[in-house]
């Protein structure tokens, strides 16, 4: 039999214990032991996009990411996003404005990326945003429109910062 291992991961602020095997991914841990679901599974190897959360604020792909990794380290998933008046941050408003999604599968990880886009600097041009991007696959061809929405979300908090 498989051994387990008990761990405690902190994710958008709060902590959760959970025993699992080693050999978990934080994809599974968030969706199947957490009920997380947000957090979505596309290809389950790194191709897609669609599993991106944070880890001490980098993008990291968490089906490649085991939760053992993530122990001790600040998780934040597409749930953690919006204020606790469920206030929509920036990113997600801007997503809605500009009809950035179809189906929106891929939209969590899209808007995860998107905020760790702006928040590293680079969403300077509509180049700039589909080159950092570009892991982040769109069945629906969405595309025109999340760059649009990141391009107008960067302006916002880049002006409200000013
Ligand atoms: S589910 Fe992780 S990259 Fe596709
Ligand atoms: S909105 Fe459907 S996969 Fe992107």
């Amino acid at each position: 039999m498989a051994s387990l291992r008990s761990m405690e991961l902190e994710i958008n602020g709060a902590q959760y214990a959970l025993t699992i095997e080693p050999r978990v991914t934080l994809l599974d841990a968030l969706r199947e032991n957490l009920g997380l679901t947000g957090t979505k599974k596309g290809c389950d190897q790194g191709q897609c996009g669609a599993c991106t959360v944070h880890v001490d604020g980098e993008r990291v792909l968490a089906c490649l990411t085991l939760a053992v990794q993530a122990e001790g380290r600040s998780i934040r998933t597409i749930e953690g996003l919006a204020s606790k008046d469920d206030t929509l941050d920036a990113v997600q408003q801007a997503f809605i404005e500009e009809d950035a999604f179809q189906c929106g599968y891929c939209t969590p990880g899209q808007i995860m990326s998107a905020v760790a886009c702006i928040r590293e600097g680079h969403a300077g041009s509509d180049a700039e945003i589909r080159e950092f991007m570009a892991g982040n696959l769109c069945r629906c061809g969405a595309y025109n429109g999340i760059v649009a929405a990141v391009r107008k979300a960067a302006q916002r908090i880049q002006g409200a910062a000013a």
